[in-house]
Order: C-alpha cells, then structure tokens, then sequence
C-alpha cells in the first residue's frame, strides 16, 4: 500500500469496506492496481483464490475470461469487472461453433480424443472440453490426467500446446490461437540483450513461440517465475519475455536482482491492451455502481463442472520446474 494514500486509493478502499468487497488483480495489471488488490497472482492461483473470498463482492481485476471463472466457481458472490470489454485474443481465436465443428469431425472420423483447453477461453468453449489448464498446472493435466489411449485435442494456445507436447512427449492436435503479447517479441532484440548483458538468464512464458522459448533458461507461468527469481539469492539480471507489468511483481519480491523487458517487435513496452483497460478509476466506479457485473450464463453450468474437476479436485500443486526448451530435435 502506498505511504501516503492519494483521494482515489482512499475512496476505494473506503468503498472496499462499505460494500464488503475483496479485490484480486492478476500480475499483468498496472502496479497502482496490484498495490491495492488483496490477492494478486496468476490464473491458476486466482481462481482458487477466488473460492474462499467470503465477503459479498469480488472485484476482479484481470480480464472477462478470469472474472467470468471466479463466478463460476463462487457463484454465490457478486462479482464485478471494472471494464467489460477487457478480452482476450486467446479467446476470440476459438469461437465455440467452430470448436464444435471442429470435434465433430474428428468425431465423424472415429477420432478418440479428450479436448484440453486453456483457461484463457470462453465459457462456452471451457463447456465443450475434458479439461480445462493454466500455465501452472497444464503440465501435470497433459502427463496424468488424460488418459493414454486418448488423442489431445488442444486449444487454443498453439504456443503452449507445442511447448507442452514437447516436453511431456504426448503428440497434439494443435489450434492455431496465440496470445496478441507474447506471440511478437522481438527474438532480434533478445539475442541484442543476451550479448550486451553476458551472464543473464531469459525467463519465459510458455505462451511465446518457440523462436524464444529455444533462448531461455527458464519456462514458466507468472507465478513459477517469481518463485524461480526468488531462489537466486546473488543479484542477477532477468531479460524478461512476458507482460511488463510482471516487472512490478518481481522487483516488489525480489528487490535484489536487475529485471529488463523484452520488447516487442511493434511495440517497445509490449503491453496487454485488454488488461490496461482496468485503471483505478473503473475500479472505483464499478464498486459504486455495482456495475459492470458478470451473471451467470447457461454455459456455466458444464463449464464450472469442468474447471472444479480439473483446477480442485484433486488440487494440483503449482508445477515449479526449471524447464528449459528441449533442444536438438
Ligand atoms: P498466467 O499468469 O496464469 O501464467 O497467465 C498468463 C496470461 O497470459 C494471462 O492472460
Ligand atoms: Fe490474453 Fe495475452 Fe492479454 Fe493474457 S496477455 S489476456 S493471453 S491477450
């Protein structure tokens, strides 16, 4: 929290408390935003994060596909987005017609195949799936959980999929969705940054192409990486290929070490356009208005049943590994 609280920090923690609101950002929002949640973290800690919150308002601070699981899995809350229009090119990459389409015929085919599906994806496409991943867990769900004699169908991160299908050896159906963000770092600019800082380490999310996860020493989601950064205890430098806004994140944790962005190939800060629509001002004005609200929607219903069986029960440990890229093939 900042020492000294300017009006519109004051009037939503005001608010916070005259409405019974717990506000939970995920690591992509700007600093202002993540100094005020009371629970930050990645998709999968959010989520689950968001089941216990027991007073009656959520204030998510993320983006729909985020806001819309929180419901799901406590529907009972209401839960507010400070900007409705806060996407996701993940999710406009995988209509739900289209997936559907897209099963049938492998269906028609005589296909046998589970979908694995990326939380970043809408509700009606989470409801046409087997299982439902983030970043932290998909490693887990790919080796384990699917069972063998089951082809994978995975949607809608190409990206991951290929990462994921190369690390855990099990062959994949890919969709052809990236992230906006980390599909364009600039691999020109990171060999750059590797020669003009010699002894740093890359640290990537696995939802970049494999021109720069093949760089980087380590491959993780947003939470792996701070627990990877905070096991070096000797001040080291980051080249850092994920939002910039991560950066915040892991100076707070991890003060002691040099974090540089990598930039993008169009833009040099290559942030999130969909998680920079939340300021602290729609924060505030969502909680006087009660507005913009998620309610629940048919879909929800078979979508919730598969995020509870694949993000609760049984809980699945944060996968904390350092992954670099599998080379030589
Ligand atoms: P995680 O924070 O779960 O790694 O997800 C990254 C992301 O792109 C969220 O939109
Ligand atoms: Fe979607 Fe990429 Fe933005 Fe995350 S960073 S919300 S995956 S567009």
């Amino acid at each position: 929290m900042p020492a000294v609280l300017d009006d519109i920090t004051s009037e939503i923690l005001d608010l916070k408390k005259s409405i019974g609101a717990t506000i939970l950002a995920h690591y992509y929002q700007e600093g202002e935003i993540q100094e005020i949640a009371d629970i930050t973290g990645d998709s999968l800690k959010l989520a689950r994060e968001a089941t216990k919150v027991e007073t009656p308002v959520i204030v998510f601070c993320g983006v729909l596909f985020m806001a819309e699981t929180a419901k799901m899995l406590n529907p009972s809350k209401k839960v507010l987005l400070p900007d409705l229009k806060a996407g996701c090119s993940l999710v406009d990459s995988c209509p739900p017609e289209k997936l559907h389409r897209y099963q049938e015929m492998l269906r028609a085919n005589g296909r046998k195949f589970q979908t694995v599906t990326y939380i970043n994806s809408s509700a009606s496409v989470k409801a046409l799936s087997d299982w439902i991943v983030t970043s932290g867990n998909a490693e887990d769900v790919v080796r384990n959980r699917v069972p063998a004699d089951c082809e994978i169908l995975f949607v809608p991160d190409q990206h991951l999929g290929r990462y994921l299908q190369e690390v855990t050896g099990r062959e994949m159906i890919l969709w052809d969705g990236s992230c906006m963000v980390h599909e364009i770092f600039s691999v020109h600019d990171l060999v750059k940054m590797k020669r003009t800082n010699p002894g740093a380490q890359v640290i990537a999310h696995p939802e970049c192409p494999r021109n720069i996860l093949e760089h980087a020493e380590f491959i993780g989601g947003t939470e792996a990486m701070i627990v990877y950064v905070g096991k070096h205890k000797e001040p080291t430098t980051f080249l850092v290929a994920t939002e910039p806004n991560m950066m915040w994140q892991l100076e707070s944790r991890s003060p002691q070490h040099k974090y540089l962005g990598v930039p993008g190939i169009t833009c040099a800060c290559n942030k999130c356009p969909h998680m920079a629509r939340n300021t602290l001002e729609k924060i505030r004005d969502c909680m006087r208005n009660g507005s913009p609200e998620i309610h629940w929607q048919p879909e929800f219903d078979r979508a919730k049943e598969v995020l509870t069986r694949s993000l609760l029960n049984p809980p699945v440990p944060v996968a904390v590994k350092v992954s670099a890229y599998p080379h030589g093939d």
